[in-house]
C-alpha cells in the first residue's frame, strides 16, 4: 500500500461526491434558498455556532473574576471550526467549519486571548472568492475548485498541539498544518517524510510524559500509524488495510499498545454519488460488531482484532495495562444520531435534546481474547487525564458534563472529576446559561501526585453573550472556579487543545 493507491481511492470518492452534488441540496435542507428565512436561528444559547466571517480577534486583558493562581502561567492553545457561512450558504455540520486557533496566555499581567484562522489553501481560496468552493464532511457543497488531494479539503479545525518548534493545527483527513506558536501565523502543511506527504494525521495524537508522540490516520479503509520523537522526527510508521472502513476519530495508548475502536460504519458510495455529504453517506450497521484493533507499540506489524457490541465512539480518556489486561475508558453513544441528526439541528440554532453520550470502561483480556465493559450514566464528552499519566495507570478523568439543566437540553453545563477507583465524582454546575467545553488538567509545578493542579478550560455564557476561560482547583471542583477570565466578545466553540506551562 502506498501513497498513490491511498489517494486514488480518496480522489475517486471525493470526485464522486463533488461532481454531482447539487448546490440546491444545501439550499433545500437549510432553507437558504428562501430569502425570508435566516441561515441561523437566533437562539442565544447557540450564538457560538454562528461562527465568524474570517476575521481574527484579540483581547489583551480579559476581565478576571476571582484570582488566577500565581503559579499558573503559560499558554492554552485551542482549535475549532470558526466559519460556517459564506454568501447564501451555511454549513449543515459543526465539523465543517474552517479552523480557528486560539491562544489564551496566562501571564503576570493577566489573561490575554488571540484567535486566528488557519490559512489553509481552502480558507484562502474561499475567503478570496467569498463563497464555498470545496465539498465538506457534512454538507453537500458543489466543488468549484480542483480537488488535488485530501488537503484540498483540509480545514485544520480540530485540535492544536505543540511539537518541537511547531504549533500543529490538526484535522483528521489530511496533513497537520504548522503554525508559529507566538503569532499563530500559518507556515504550511507538514510532511513527516516524503513518503508520507499528504497522508491523514488525526487530531488526537497521544503524548506520553517523556514526550513520546503517537498518532494515526484513516481514510477510505486505509490506516496509517505514526511514532514521532518529542521534537517531531518520524521514528517509525506503518500503512495497512483497516479492519473496517469506519470513521476513526481518536484512539488510546497504554504502556505497550495502541488501541482503536472501529464502530460498524460503512460508507454508502451511492449516496455520495447522489449528492450527500460524507457524514450523511455513513451507514450504521447495528447488526455488526465494533472491531477492537490492538497494535504493538514496539512493532506496528503485530496487530490483533477483537470484537465487542456496536457503539459509536468519538473520544478516549486514557488506557493502561497490567497482567496482559488493557483498561480503556471512552465515551460511547448509541449510533450516528449525535452526528447526523442532532448536529445539523444544532447548526440551525435549534435547542434540541442531544442523544446521550456516557462513560464506558473496557477490560481487554489479551490472554483470553475477551472484552468486558462497564458503564456509567452521566451525559458528558471530551474526557481528559492528567498529562503525566498518559499511557500509565490513572485514577482520575475530567469531563464537561450535563448537570440538571432546567430546560433539559442536555447541554454540557458543568464539570466533573471521576475517581475510577471508587466511582466517586466531584462536580460543579454553571447553571442554565453556560455551556462548558473541554477542560484540561494542568499539573501544579513541582507536584508529582496525579490530579494535583488545575482544571483549565473554556465556556460560553449565554446571558452575557461572552466567552470565558475558567480555572478550577482540580482536586476540588465543587468549590467552584478559582478564576474566570471573561472576554468582551464570544468566540466559536472549539473542539480540543493543550496547555503549556511557561
Ligand atoms: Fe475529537
Amino acid at each position: 500500500m502506498d501513497r498513490r493507491h491511498f489517494f486514488q481511492s480518496l480522489a475517486a470518492t471525493a470526485a464522486a461526491a463533488a461532481s454531482v452534488a447539487p448546490s440546491a441540496l444545501l439550499h433545500a435542507s437549510t432553507g437558504a434558498s428562501d430569502a425570508s428565512k435566516p441561515l441561523f436561528n437566533a437562539n442565544p444559547h447557540r450564538t457560538p455556532l454562528r461562527g465568524f466571517q474570517g476575521q481574527d480577534v484579540s483581547c489583551d486583558s480579559a476581565l478576571i473574576e476571582g484570582k488566577v493562581p500565581a503559579a499558573l502561567r503559560g499558554v492554552f492553545y485551542r482549535n475549532g471550526p470558526g466559519l460556517f457561512e459564506r454568501g447564501t450558504q451555511r454549513y449543515e455540520h459543526w465539523f465543517d467549519g474552517d479552523g480557528l486557533v486560539h491562544a489564551w496566555r496566562f501571564t503576570d499581567q493577566g489573561v490575554s486571548h488571540r484567535a486566528r484562522f488557519v490559512r489553509t489553501s481552502k480558507f484562502v481560496a474561499e475567503q478570496e472568492a467569498n463563497e464555498f468552493l470545496l465539498p465538506a464532511f457534512g454538507s453537500a457543497i458543489k466543488a468549484k475548485a480542483p480537488i488535488r488531494s485530501s488537503d484540498s479539503l483540509n480545514t485544520a479545525n480540530t485540535s492544536a498541539i505543540l511539537l518541537g518548534d511547531r504549533l500543529l493545527a490538526m484535522w483528521e483527513g489530511g496533513s497537520a498544518y504548522s503554525l508559529d506558536p507566538q503569532t499563530l501565523e500559518t507556515r504550511g502543511t507538514v510532511a513527516w517524510s516524503p513518503e508520507l506527504k499528504g497522508m491523514p494525521f488525526s487530531a488526537h495524537p497521544k503524548v506520553e510524559a517523556d514526550g513520546t508522540f503517537w498518532n494515526f490516520g484513516t481514510m477510505m479503509g486505509k490506516m496509517v500509524l505514526y511514532h514521532l520523537s518529542p521534537k517531531g522526527e518520524l521514528l517509525k510508521h506503518a500503512v495497512f488495510d483497516a479492519p473496517t472502513g469506519a470513521m476513526v476519530h481518536d484512539f488510546a495508548v497504554s504502556q505497550r499498545h495502541l488501541i482503536f475502536l472501529l464502530p460498524p460504519i460503512n460508507l454508502n458510495r451511492d449516496a455520495l454519488r447522489a449528492g450527500k455529504g460524507f457524514a450523511q453517506a455513513m451507514v450504521w450497521n447495528a447488526q455488526e460488531s465494533l472491531k477492537v484493533l490492538v497494535v504493538d507499540k514496539a512493532d506496528f506489524s503485530k496487530r490483533r482484532v477483537l470484537e465487542m457490541p456496536p457503539y459509536m465512539v468519538f473520544h478516549f480518556g486514557n488506557a493502561w495495562e497490567a497482567n496482559n489486561v488493557i483498561k480503556v475508558d471512552f465515551v460511547k453513544s448509541a449510533d450516528l444520531g449525535v452526528m447526523n441528526d442532532w448536529m445539523p439541528k444544532m447548526m440551525r440554532g435549534e435547542a434540541t435534546q442531544s442523544p446521550s453520550s456516557t462513560p464506558a470502561f473496557l477490560s481487554i483480556d489479551l490472554n483470553r481474547g475477551r472484552i468486558s465493559i462497564a458503564e456509567r450514566s452521566e451525559n458528558l464528552e471530551f474526557p481528559r487525564v492528567d498529562p503525566r499519566f498518559v499511557a500509565q495507570r490513572n485514577r482520575y478523568l475530567y469531563y464537561p458534563v450535563g448537570l440538571n439543566r432546567a430546560n433539559g437540553d442536555g447541554e454540557l453545563n458543568g464539570l466533573m472529576r471521576l475517581d475510577i477507583d471508587n466511582g466517586k465524582t466531584d462536580t460543579y454546575s454553571f447553571g442554565d446559561n453556560c455551556s462548558l467545553e473541554e477542560h484540561v488538567m494542568v499539573p501544579k509545578p513541582g507536584s508529582t501526585r496525579e490530579g494535583e493542579g488545575w482544571l483549565v478550560g473554556v465556556g460560553f455564557d449565554a446571558s452575557r453573550q461572552q466567552s470565558f476561560a475558567s480555572v478550577f482547583d482540580a482536586q476540588n471542583l465543587s468549590a467552584g472556579p478559582l478564576a474566570l477570565a471573561r472576554l468582551p466578545y464570544w468566540v466559536p466553540y472549539c473542539f480540543h487543545g493543550h496547555f503549556y506551562a511557561a
